[in-house]
């Protein structure tokens, strides 16, 4: 029975990637958010749709999680690799989100707009593919993720537009092309080279603890053996 098997992988591979890149997304956040209160601290309006997008990241994640916990098995083990905003800031910055100086984005106006740049491409390419996702049959035959996806698809406008509208505020560019060019490279690098290795990869390692296992417990998770 080759299909089941097929499908089974497929939607813990794409659920671990998803799981990853939920996490990511909301503790770096917690980085942006740092800069955004130092860069504009007036600006109350932005601040607290910033702290809404870092608390919709967080819900996607312990909605991966969960669907793990009802399978009762752990996420694949995957790494920076896999993160789109990882590999973006990378790109831009040439550094990893952890060695990202907010003091140097707080006090270089720039580098604030660039970053604002990067999370806003970053999410609109997190709607498009979520988009393709919601006609993808085998990933909607299961009704938890389709569930999951639907939500994401509804939050997803919430994270870029705040950055947009924030960038035509200051009359700036809200993309600059080698920006678009770089987000359009990972994501091709994600989906043609990332995903099927991962897919493919049979001996690749479960998790053995949660990415948030650091972070205050979620109420009701359950701990898998
Ligand atoms: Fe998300
Ligand atoms: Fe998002």
């Amino acid at each position: 029975m080759l299909r089941p098997a097929f499908r089974t992988r497929y939607l813990e591979v794409l659920a671990s990637i998803y799981l990853y890149n939920e996490h990511r997304g909301y503790t770096s956040l917690d980085r942006v958010l740092e800069a955004v209160r130092l860069h504009c601290p007036e600006d109350h309006a932005f601040i607290a749709e910033v702290e809404k997008h870092r608390a919709d990241e967080r819900k996607h994640y312990v909605m991966f999680r969960r669907w793990f916990e009802r399978q009762g098995r752990m996420p694949l083990q995957v790494d920076r690799g896999v993160g789109h905003i990882d590999r973006f800031i990378q790109w831009i910055f040439r550094c990893t989100i952890e060695e990202l100086d907010t003091g140097t984005i707080v006090a270089n106006p720039d580098q604030f707009e660039q970053l604002c740049r990067v999370i806003m491409l970053t999410e609109q390419r997190g709607y498009a593919q979520v988009r393709i996702i919601l006609n993808n049959r085998l990933i909607m035959s299961d009704p938890v993720m389709k569930k999951i996806f639907e939500i994401i698809h509804r939050d997803e406008p919430d994270h870029f537009l705040p950055y947009q509208r924030w960038l035509e505020r200051q009359g700036r560019a809200t993309a600059r092309w080698n920006e678009r060019a770089a987000d359009w490279c990972i994501h091709k690098i994600l989906m043609l080279a990332k995903l099927p290795a991962l897919f493919l990869d049979g001996r690749r390692p479960r998790l053995s603890l949660w990415p948030d296992h650091a972070e205050p417990a979620i109420a009701g998770a359950k701990p898998l053996s």
